[in-house]
């Protein structure tokens, strides 16, 4: 039986069809559904074009009501994906997932991580704090923004002359070179190791 993944993402879903993808062929791990909290998210045209299942929630939903939880135990879920996931993650299903949900961010967590700092917001500071480097942390999610056990990181050099633009494209590239294959190792290994690398390292 395959490890079956369901992905949250509240955006343009770069990485969520990069995942897709990625398992497509897998023996191991399929992407069984993906769940938006915005109705006009790109990641829903993605997903039903490569034949994902994809459902939509309100905030309501997400928090008032077990709806979502009950979804995901009724398609056995065994891990969690958040990718561009911008709404925090409800108590009862950390509990029931307890270090199976996994976040992507794009800064070198402790820094540029919390409320507030999401998309652009993060490369615009590491602009203005004059950073040398900065990079993507993937995360278990516990209940606190940012703040769960690092899982792997990756990073990239920031040059005088970068602009967050600049830089956000050198995280779309740390992102979509890395996430599925940290997923992957995760999984078939539950290995967990911190690394710091400029591309190499716990994959
Ligand atoms: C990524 O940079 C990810 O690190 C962050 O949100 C962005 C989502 O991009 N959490 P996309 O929706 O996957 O294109």
């Amino acid at each position: 039986m395959k490890n079956r993944l369901a992905i949250f993402a509240s955006g343009n879903g770069s990485n969520a069809e990069n995942i897709i993808r990625y398992f497509l062929e897998s023996d191991t791990v399929e992407v069984v559904l993906v769940l938006s909290n915005s109705p006009k998210a790109k990641v829903l045209e993605r997903a039903r074009s490569l034949n994902i299942s994809v459902a939509t929630f309100s905030k309501e939903d997400f928090y008032m009501s077990e709806a979502i939880l009950k979804r995901l135990l009724k398609e056995k879920i065994d891990w969690i994906i958040l990718a561009g996931f911008l709404l925090k993650f409800p108590e009862p299903i950390l509990q029931h997932y307890k270090n199976k949900v996994i976040n992507i961010h794009p800064a070198l967590l402790p820094k540029f991580g919390g409320k507030g700092m999401y998309g652009m917001h993060i490369h615009k500071a590491v602009v203005e704090n004059k950073e040398s480097e900065t990079g993507i942390t993937i995360h278990y999610v516990n209940e606190n923004y940012d703040e769960g056990k690092i899982i792997f990181q990756a990073k990239t050099e920031v040059l005088g002359t970068d602009t967050p633009e600049i830089i956000a494209e050198k995280i779309h590239i740390l992102e979509q070179h890395h996430f599925p294959k940290v997923i992957e190792n995760l999984i078939i290994n539950n290995k967990n190791i911190p690394s710091f690398g400029g591309g190499q390292g716990e994959e």
